[in-house]
């Protein structure tokens, strides 16, 4: 047995002796109290039997009746024996075993007379154990002529006390070993067992075997600690494979960058400065649900693209905290520590009222910016008092960053999008040693569809407040240099990409956003076929149908998602052998339905594929299912990988990044993109059926073609495809990205040469 076993018993039974003892000693001291005044009162008894007839004999001076009086009544149960004595104490009558006096009699008789009481002792007489009492006699005037002996043996309460102790300690006995065996057992049982299976399981995750977790009741008063293990083996298994990637790719020779690659690189670049991220959108949002907080990952795809570099870098993310329950999960500074799973970095939350929210990110970012960049044609609302809140809310941005950078001296900051045009020039006029980048996720427009803004020459004067723009895209830098050329007075410098405005410059280079590849994630491990993911999904639905499409958005009206509905319809009416053949899935994440285009939007959206539907389904196939909600990563994986093509149809997209999702999906090297040429990724994914959205025929005619490709073909592009978006995955672009904000020179008069906009892009 083991130690802690020992101890156990060893605890236990010391613990339930001294208990036992205790209260067997104290019902012990009862019963021998009650034996004591048992004797006590048939002593009394005694003596009131004999005390008449004895007061009578001796007040009549008969000596014979008192002798004989005593002979015959000193023949009783424990009684040694009875005397009657004198006022002078001498012995007038003894039974034989009261022969001879002694001094202890003497003085209680004489006490008896004197006090005119009965007094009782228990002492030892004779090296005999025995109960003594005297009872005063007297004579008719009361007065005290004599005393009444009565000599009891008590040895039998000693005798009787430890049978009892005898008795006791055997009951003792056997309970502590009653209870220390159903101890053990219940040990063995509930814990031991338990704890020895949880460990089995530990060991099959430590070791990445398929493991199976313990059963509910296993897991039981175990559960706070299974609760932990999960991630923590998630962790491990993603060093795992990190480690393995790693070496993996030292041995091919290859350049690709990872999450430690990238670590590293960051490390290095930063030296002793720390980085900051800020954007509007937060990585994890915690909202109430029935009494309980739920934490979600908002459908972003600049979250998707941000969450794996903070999580290699260990910075600070400084976002609006848009959740009900976010002030109730932060600390007294606001910060938290995520992914709330696996803690890698810190989230500090900004808080916003309600009209500030309207303002800024509903108003002026939403209903004018959004629509300004995109060419999606809704027209921008450009409204005063948005404006107003638009720079408030950048304002409290940048008090914010400004506490959390506290004392370094050379902080690194990447600001993301379109929410926070007015930041850099905020944040650098109080700290002029920040290097400061922004990252504009969305496109840059001509200079003639920017020059309606009517802040225009302070939105471009805030941005040149950074040290660095980046775009997706090389055409969305020229758009903003001559945007920049044609507003304001400034120096463009067209050779190095650069602007020069009151001895400040600026580097404006494109560095295309991307993904996760190798796909670090877990969950999104599957060891079912394309074939067993779709049928799955099809019986989750409801729907019967051989080949499927998807699309993946946010519903917003720049995604194109009605003129991907109509290709569909142009497709089942131009190759009608695909009814009830064909279906496609879009999945919808609500967006923005605050602003009446959103919410008149995602309305139009349902009507057209309700009426696309109408027009085809029969029996349990319909062309369209139309999700409006918001998926999770892991999900959605089985829908990328389910799908024989991906429709990315944006009318107008900085990248869009579910096409390279759909590409990272894909480890078994099939499946067909459809892509807009109106993204920033139709720029790098030659491999797709390139379209045109606004032609919808066309769109129509891609899906039978990615419908009709011959297997190899498709293997081919999508191996191309995967081999691009590998080369240039998400930790490239942070480290591309980073790697030119730390290689400029931030004197103000520095040489613009020294940004080397070409080697930014060559990072290896
Ligand atoms: C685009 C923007 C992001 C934004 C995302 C989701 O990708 O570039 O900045 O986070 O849309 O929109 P939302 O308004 O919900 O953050």
């Amino acid at each position: 047995m083991r130690i802690l076993s020992w101890r156990l018993i060893l605890a236990l039974t010391i613990g339930l002796s001294l208990v036992s003892l205790a209260s067997s000693w104290y019902e012990i001291r009862a019963q021998r109290n009650a034996l004591r005044r048992d004797l006590d009162s048939k002593a009394e008894t005694v003596s009131d039997n004999l005390a008449a007839t004895a007061e009578f004999y001796l007040a009549n001076g008969n000596h014979d009746g008192l002798q004989k009086l005593v002979e015959l009544s000193g023949k009783r149960d424990h009684l040694v024996g009875l005397g009657i004595y004198g006022r002078d104490d001498s012995a007038l009558a003894l039974t034989p075993g009261l022969n001879g006096s002694l001094p202890v009699l003497t003085q209680l008789l004489k006490n008896a007379m004197q006090d005119n009481r009965d007094i009782s002792i228990f002492t030892e007489l004779r090296f005999k154990r025995v109960h003594l009492l005297a009872a005063p006699l007297q004579a008719n005037n009361k007065t005290v002529i004599g005393a009444l002996l009565v000599v009891h043996d008590s040895g039998y309460i000693d005798t009787e006390t430890f049978r009892i102790w005898g008795h006791l300690f055997l009951r003792m006995a056997i309970q502590v070993l009653v209870i220390v065996t159903i101890t053990l057992l219940i040990i063995r049982w509930s814990l031991t067992g338990p704890v020895a299976r949880v460990a089995v399981w530990m060991r099959a995750l430590r070791t990445g075997q398929d493991a199976v977790p313990p059963s509910a009741t296993d897991l039981d008063f175990l559960l706070p600690l299974a609760r932990e293990v999960g991630p923590l083996a998630e962790s491990m298994q993603r060093a795992r494979s990190a480690a393995e990637t790693e070496a993996g790719l030292r041995n091919a020779n290859e350049s690709q960058w990872t999450a430690q690659r990238l670590a590293d690189h960051v490390r290095n670049r930063l030296g002793k400065s720390n980085l900051f991220v800020v954007s509007n959108r937060e990585p994890y949002i915690h909202a109430r649900r029935d009494n309980t907080v739920a934490v979600t990952v908002p459908a972003s795809g600049l979250v998707t693209a941000l969450e794996p570099i903070l999580c290699a870098c260990n910075g600070t993310w400084i976002a609006h905290g848009s959740g009900d329950a976010d002030a109730e999960t932060v600390d007294a500074h606001d910060h938290l520590k995520v992914p709330p799973e696996d803690p890698r970095y810190t989230l500090r939350r900004v808080w916003l009222s309600r009209e500030q929210e309207e303002g800024y990110y509903y108003g002026f970012a939403n209903e004018g910016l959004w629509p300004l960049c995109h060419i999606a044609h809704t027209r921008p609302i450009f409204r005063a008092s948005d404006w107003e809140h638009y720079y408030a809310v950048n304002r409290k941005f940048a008090d914010a960053l400004i506490q959390e950078i506290g004392s370094e001296e050379n902080p690194v900051v990447l600001i993301q999008d379109y929410h926070f045009a007015l930041l850099p020039r905020m944040l650098k006029d109080r700290i002029p040693n920040a290097r400061v980048a922004i990252f504009w996720h969305i496109p840059w427009p001509t200079p003639e569809a920017f020059e309606i803004c009517p802040w225009q020459r302070e939105l471009l004067d805030g941005l040149l407040g950074a040290d660095l723009i980046g775009f997706h895209v090389r055409a969305h830098c020229n758009n903003f240099l001559n945007t920049v050329d044609r507003i304001l007075e400034s120096r463009v410098d067209w050779e190095h990409f650069s602007v020069k405005r009151n001895n400040h410059f600026t580097s404006v280079l494109p560095f295309p956003i991307s993904v996760e590849l190798p796909c670090d994630i877990p969950e999104a491990r599957s060891n079912l076929s394309a074939q067993e993911e779709r049928s799955l999904l099809f019986a989750e639905l409801g729907i019967e149908a051989t080949f499927l499409g998807i699309g993946i958005d946010r519903v917003d009206y720049t995604k194109g998602i009605i003129e991907r509905f109509q290709a569909v319809e142009s497709f089942l009416e131009r190759y009608p052998g695909y009814q009830g053949k064909f279906t496609f899935i879009q999945i919808g994440a609500p967006s923005r339905t605050h602003i009446k285009r959103y919410a008149d939007f995602q309305s139009e959206v349902e009507a057209e594929a309700n009426r696309i539907n109408a027009r085809f389904r029969y029996g349990r196939w319909k062309p369209i299912v139309f999700l409006n909600r918001q998926h999770d990563r892991h999900q959605l994986e089985h829908y990328y990988r389910a799908a024989h093509i991906c429709m990315v149809t944006s009318l107008h997209d900085g990248m869009n990044l579910v096409a390279k999702e759909y590409i990272a999906a894909r480890q078994d090297e099939h499946g067909v993109l459809i892509l807009s040429r109106f993204t920033g990724a139709a720029r790098e994914l030659h491999d797709a059926i390139i379209v045109n959205p606004y032609d919808v025929s066309a769109t129509g005619e891609s899906i039978a073609e990615a419908l009709k490709m011959d297997p190899s073909e498709i293997v081919e592009r999508m191996r191309r495809m995967r081999r691009s978006v590998k080369e240039h995955n998400i930790y490239w672009w942070a480290a591309s990205l980073i790697g030119a904000l730390c290689e400029l020179r931030l004197d103000s008069i520095g040489d613009a040469k020294s940004t080397a906009p070409e080697r930014v892009l060559v990072v290896k």
